[in-house]
């Protein structure tokens, strides 16, 4: 399973590739904005920065919601760097947006999936990525687990390439649940990533070899 992070922050996504264990990012333009990053200059630059950073897989979002203007900006996008992913959003010009970067060369994730219809019409057009919003289907008292286990079903299936992408997920069990049913990746934020390393048994266990280490070589 691949791990990606949730975030524009540099800091977090150097902390994150500096534990070895990560394979991308994911934007959005609120994550964007959250980190102050305006204009469009400054933020094509913070992309680039991000791809500095990491070795693969820098989703970076279109905000575009027409065709041609989606085909523009993704273009755009994808130029700064190989490691760009464009994002676009599940809407029928992002569709037909997705198919034709598919033809192009030029990488996908489609964002704002909430049913496995939306994910369907986005593994149909091509999208190397589609990213089922788990936690803001729990926040809605919707079962966000269920919908990756129908993609995966229905991906599996008819052997769709498209990756499922977990995204939005609230913490580490999310993760782990999202690792039993098959998701091909996760986005999360840095403590839901570093959460998983924990545990008061191995902390405990520690404390005490480190404790009668010290006692016996005293
Ligand atoms: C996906 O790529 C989105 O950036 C993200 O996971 C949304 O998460 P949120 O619901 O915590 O905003």
């Amino acid at each position: 399973m691949k791990f990606f992070i949730d975030t524009a922050n540099l800091a977090q996504i150097k902390e994150a590739q500096d534990l070895g264990i990560l394979d991308g990012v994911t934007t959005n333009p609120s994550l964007m904005a959250k980190e102050g990053i305006t204009g469009n200059e400054n933020i094509l630059n913070h992309y680039k920065a991000i791809c500095d950073i990491v070795d693969d897989n820098v989703s970076a979002e279109v905000i575009a919601t027409d065709y041609e203007n989606i085909v523009k900006e993704g273009e755009a996008l994808a130029a700064l760097n190989p490691k760009i992913v464009v994002k676009v959003p599940m809407i029928k010009d992002g569709l037909k947006a997705i198919k034709y970067f598919r033809k192009k060369g030029i990488r996908t994730n489609c964002t704002l999936v909430f049913s496995s219809g939306q994910a369907l019409l986005a593994a149909k057009a091509g999208a190397n990525y589609v990213s089922p919003f788990l936690g803001r289907l729990d926040d809605i008292s919707t079962e966000g687990l269920q919908l990756i286990e129908d993609i995966r079903l229905i991906f599996d299936n008819y052997g769709f390439e498209t990756e499922i992408l977990a995204a939005s997920i609230r913490g580490p069990l999310h993760i782990v649940n999202c690792a039993k049913i098959g998701a091909d990746v996760i986005t999360a934020p840095l403590a839901a990533i570093t959460a998983l390393l924990k545990h008061p048994l191995t902390d405990s266990g520690l404390a005490t070899f480190l404790a009668d280490h010290a006692k016996a070589n005293q």
